[in-house]
């Protein structure tokens, strides 16, 4: 599995310390992880890895470990079960005195992962808590434990409920993370085989404004790459939107023009440019006319 990471086209990998690894394995896991950073060409990918929870007698030992014994190369650690903005500034403090010790030249990012009832109160100062900070994360399979929801799968669609169980929470989280320029991730949805299902279950935090979403296994990161890609009738429409906008505000002198029949404006640039980036940066490009 970590031989094949770099080359499914996610754009971030994470190697887990935390909930996918038995607790006697923990020391183990440490040194596998460490020799993948070390050893493997991990592309392009933002390469992170998820230390286990300040509630447990592991955190520190895995900082420690990984961040002093990895290269450069990797980039963040995630901090999952965050329930209070001390808990990262904890984390942002021990990897201060890491980073001076071993003369890491590049700054170690945090993810942190919301997935408590009290994480989710205090999810304002978490997301202020340092500027380390990258990336928020909803956590939905431990959030349901947390608050004791009659569910035994994780991040799935509850047939039964009169709308979206997690509209709130998925709210609430875009919420924060934006309001101090975080990127903003909704986590896993366990149902492996079920892509459709996936499908349709991301499209709820896409439409909300997420950036993307966790990937279980290979087959989940296509499905995902193209629900948080623009189409491409999304991206010919805001690049043809930028260059309405751009003719009549900077030929015509006028702020507020049609664009068939609907009004643009200022407002109109700024929604077209997010697809416009989020486009380029999957590699889109206009079509030809
Ligand atoms: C992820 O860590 C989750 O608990 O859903
Ligand atoms: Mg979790």
């Amino acid at each position: 599995m970590l031989g094949k990471a770099p080359g499914l086209g996610a754009d971030m990998v994470f190697l887990d310390l935390e909930d996918s690894v038995s607790p006697l394995e923990k020391d183990n896991a440490r040194e596998n992880i460490v020799r993948a950073i070390n050893g493997n060409d991990w592309g392009e990918a933002v390469l992170c890895v998820r230390v286990n929870a300040w509630d447990t007698e592991w955190t520190y030992r895995d900082v420690i470990h990984i961040v002093e014994q990895s290269s450069e190369r990797l980039d963040e650690l995630m901090l999952p079960k965050v329930q209070t903005a001390g808990e990262v500034q904890a984390l942002d403090l021990l990897l201060t005195q890491i980073e001076k010790t071993t003369g890491r030249q590049s700054r170690v990012g945090i993810e942190a992962q919301i997935e408590t009832a009290r994480g989710l109160i205090n999810v304002e100062e978490i997301c202020a808590a340092s500027d380390r900070l990258e990336t928020i994360i909803f956590g939905p399979a431990d959030f349901a434990a947390s608050t004791e929801m009659p569910v035994l799968t994780g991040g799935v669609a509850i047939p039964e409920y009169p709308g979206d169980h997690f509209h709130y929470v998925f709210s609430k989280i875009l919420m924060a993370g934006r309001a101090n320029g975080l990127q903003v991730i909704d986590g896993p949805f366990l149902k492996i085989k079920e892509l459709d299902a996936l499908r349709e279950y991301s499209m709820r935090t896409r439409i909300l404004g997420y950036d993307g979403k966790w990937a279980l296994h290979p087959d989940q990161v296509r499905v995902i790459n193209e629900v948080f890609t623009p189409t491409q009738e999304q991206f010919d429409r805001a690049v043809d939107i930028l260059d309405a906008y751009e003719k009549a505000t900077m030929e015509d002198r006028r702020g507020a023009v049609m664009f068939g029949d609907e009004m643009i404006d200022e407002a109109s640039r700024k929604m077209a440019t997010k697809f416009l980036v989020r486009g380029e940066r999957a590699g889109m490009s206009r079509s030809a006319s």
